[in-house]
């Protein structure tokens, strides 16, 4: 179901967004909703939140969505990164998935790129201790910038890429077909230190 946000200045009500309370996961850039969907209808007992900009994508997603009927899973059609810096509250996600972000391949178009090191804090803000970001890219350089703009932050604990079960992504399936690399990561948020 697409989410439309009570307000686009306050935080969302994510206890309120969705019938149970229950982990929260947010696919960023979700595209067409394969991740999305068959997450959802494999974990029934978390809930799953897309974001994207593209029209037609998100309504795929609603349309494939509620011909299975998944009350776990929503959609809201906004960018992304406004999203999660002024949007999602404050300890409330237990896993963001950035899966195949677009990498802008030319120079002139880097600044273009979502991660950077703010990104990555508000990113580290939403997420509930014990929570995590799982990345997978086809581009090996934006990979790099990503580790690189990670590995300069305190808020973060590389950790082992453990495949837990997700589904495949539709750009992962495509590259997967080609027999491209996929490079992934996997970000613990850091616990505070106790003051
Ligand atoms: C390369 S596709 C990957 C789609 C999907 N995650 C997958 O792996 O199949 C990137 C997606 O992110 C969306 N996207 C890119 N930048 C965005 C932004 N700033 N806000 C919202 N959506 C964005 C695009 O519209 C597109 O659907």
């Amino acid at each position: 179901m697409e989410l439309l946000p009570p307000s686009i200045l306050e935080p969302l009500p994510l206890r309120e967004i969705f019938p149970a309370v229950r982990l929260v996961e947010v696919d960023l850039g979700s595209g067409s909703g394969k991740f999305l969907i068959e997450s959802a209808l494999k974990f029934p007992d978390r809930n799953f939140l897309g974001i994207e900009r593209l029209l037609g994508r998100v309504r795929k997603t609603c349309r494939v969505a509620s011909e299975i009927g998944l009350p776990n899973l929503r959609v809201l059609r906004l960018e992304l990164d406004y999203t999660v810096r002024y949007l999602l509250p404050e300890d409330s996600v237990w896993r963001f998935h950035l899966n195949f972000p677009d990498p802008w391949p030319k120079r002139r178009h880097h600044t273009r790129r979502v991660v950077d090191s703010e990104f990555l804090e508000a990113i580290n803000r939403s997420l509930i201790d014990g929570g995590e970001l799982r990345i997978k890219t086809d581009h090996e350089a934006y990979f790099a910038q990503i580790t690189k703009a990670a590995g300069q932050s305190s808020l973060w604990n590389p950790m082992e890429w453990v495949d837990e079960g997700y589904p495949r992504s539709g750009f992962e399936e495509q590259f997967l077909a080609k027999e491209l690399p996929i490079y992934r990561l996997r970000l613990g948020k850091r616990a505070s230190d106790p003051q």
